[in-house]
């Protein structure tokens, strides 16, 4: 009988895709995927170390493994990669001496045979080391999602914002060959996605090494090329690059999503020169102005952190009326946690409290929820093209998709849709998404027009 495995991911879309990855890269080593860890033979963790709680997960669900597995303790390996395995390395077996092995950011492709080692030998085999290389084998990929394609152009994070543990668990910024990621694209649509992901820690720095006419504008213009590829979106880019080759690149190529996520982080200059982010209030707003000018109706998302050191009522207040002005159409927001090896860890102290951090986070999303709603109730009437992505687990007629914006859809429609691109009215809104009807009544032609 064939081995089985499990991957479970936290973290980011880029760990999401990695985790796609280690998947193919299983199978062809003849694995074959088990629905959780009771029946796997093989479980791996893929982890997040970007704030202490992701961190603190993984010892959980460790805990939680054991329990699960304790009757063929002998038979089941664990295997830890992802960035908390890059940051902690072989200290991670002080807490879990039973993992069998421990694979950094860098040697996903070398998961496979350091599992096999690690059980022929019957002790932990790890590897974190720098590993340069970029590629990965064309097809080898497992695709989790039946409409969208992930694609890494760019890995690793030069930036070093002073809160940020990336630069340090991801390495240093490696570009991939645009050769290498037009053949990724161009698979997913064979493989009929209609939607690709381009991911990066921050995706307009692409200068492909193998062609010097090709930037991050470029890349989109030759992906937007490719035929049965019907929508483009990518993230994320940093706010101190709203240039207006990309502002043009997402104007004129008509299959690039209308939205961008632009992580602001803080309102407050003081705050963001802190954090080493390298813009100012002023420019964020200037560059969401120049987008909002050249694209009408644009959807931007950001992330934001609360409680940085430092950070006064003043300083918040500026974030609040900086996502008052800007009308984001969603945020993901964050208390401040102190990572290692990161600049703020060393020279700031952790200084606001957590009460008032609660306070802050708590008061940001009451706003950011007053905004969505009213951004969704303005909705109620329009169409939009919706990508259906999911079905509904609890309702088995539901589906989920989003507008060519970055709007969530939920609406009644049949399963053969997932995948497809389907007309849809807006009836209701509510906070997070809004709910709608379909224009159509018939299953749409496969998307592989374009
Ligand atoms: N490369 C992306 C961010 C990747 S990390 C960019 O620069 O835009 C994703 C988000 O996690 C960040 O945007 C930030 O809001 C949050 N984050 C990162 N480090 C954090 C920390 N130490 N505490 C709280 N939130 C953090
Ligand atoms: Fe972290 Fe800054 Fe790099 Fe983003 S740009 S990954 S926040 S260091
Ligand atoms: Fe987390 Fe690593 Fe992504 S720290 S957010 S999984 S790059």
């Amino acid at each position: 009988m064939a081995r089985k495995y499990y991957v479970e991911t936290f973290g980011c879309q880029m760990n999401h895709h990695d985790s796609e990855r280690i998947a193919g890269l299983l199978e062809h080593d003849g694995y074959e995927a088990a629905a959780d860890e009771t029946t796997a033979d093989l479980v791996v963790l893929n982890t997040c170390s970007v704030r202490e709680r992701a961190e603190e997960k993984l010892y959980s669900r460790l805990g939680e493994i054991r329990l699960a597995t304790a009757a063929r303790a002998d038979e089941v390996a664990i295997a830890v990669t992802g960035c908390v395995a890059q940051q902690e390395g072989d200290k991670l077996l002080r807490r879990a001496p039973y993992i069998n092995a421990i694979a950094g950011t860098q040697s996903l492709k070398q998961i496979p045979a350091l599992v096999r080692d690690a059980v022929e030998r019957g002790r932990t085999r790890i590897d974190i080391d720098p590993h340069e290389d970029v590629s990965f084998p064309l097809g080898v990929a497992r695709p989790s999602d039946p409409a969208r394609a992930w694609i890494t152009i760019i890995e690793g994070c030069n930036e070093f914002c002073s809160f940020c543990v990336v630069p340090y668990t991801r390495g240093t910024e490696r570009m991939r060959p645009v050769a290498d990621i037009l053949a990724e694209a161009r698979e997913a649509a064979r493989t009929g996605h209609v939607e690709v992901q381009l991911l990066g820690q921050i995706v307009n720095h692409y200068q492909a090494p193998d062609d010097a006419g090709c930037d991050f504008a470029e890349l989109l213009a030759r992906v937007h090329a490719i035929s049965g590829i019907q929508r483009i979106r990518f993230a994320s880019p940093h706010p101190r690059h709203v240039t207006e080759q990309l502002v043009a690149a997402i104007r004129d190529l008509p299959k690039v999503c209308k939205h961008l996520h632009l992580p602001v982080q803080s309102g407050s200059t003081r705050v963001l020169q802190a954090m080493r982010r390298r813009y100012t209030r002023e420019t964020y707003l200037d560059g969401v102005a120049r987008l909002r000018d050249a694209i009408p109706g644009i959807e931007i998302s950001t992330d934001i952190i609360v409680g940085f050191p430092g950070e006064t009522d003043a300083d918040f207040e500026a974030t609040m009326d900086l996502v008052r002005t800007v009308n984001f159409q969603s945020i993901y927001s964050f208390k401040y946690s102190v990572r290692p090896n990161t600049l703020a860890m060393k020279r700031m102290p952790d200084d606001v409290m957590e009460g008032e951090k609660t306070r802050r986070i708590v008061a940001l999303q009451a706003l950011q929820r007053e905004i969505q709603t009213a951004n969704h109730t303005r909705m109620i009437g329009t169409r939009h093209d919706v990508l259906v992505d999911a079905g509904s687990r609890r309702r088995s007629w539901e589906l989920a998709g989003r507008t060519f914006g970055n709007t969530i859809v939920n609406f009644p429609g049949p399963a053969e849709w997932l995948g497809r691109i389907v007309p849809v009215r807006i009836t209701d809104a509510a906070p997070n998404s809004v709910r709608g009807e379909a224009l159509i009544s018939a299953p749409v032609e496969a998307a592989h027009a374009g």
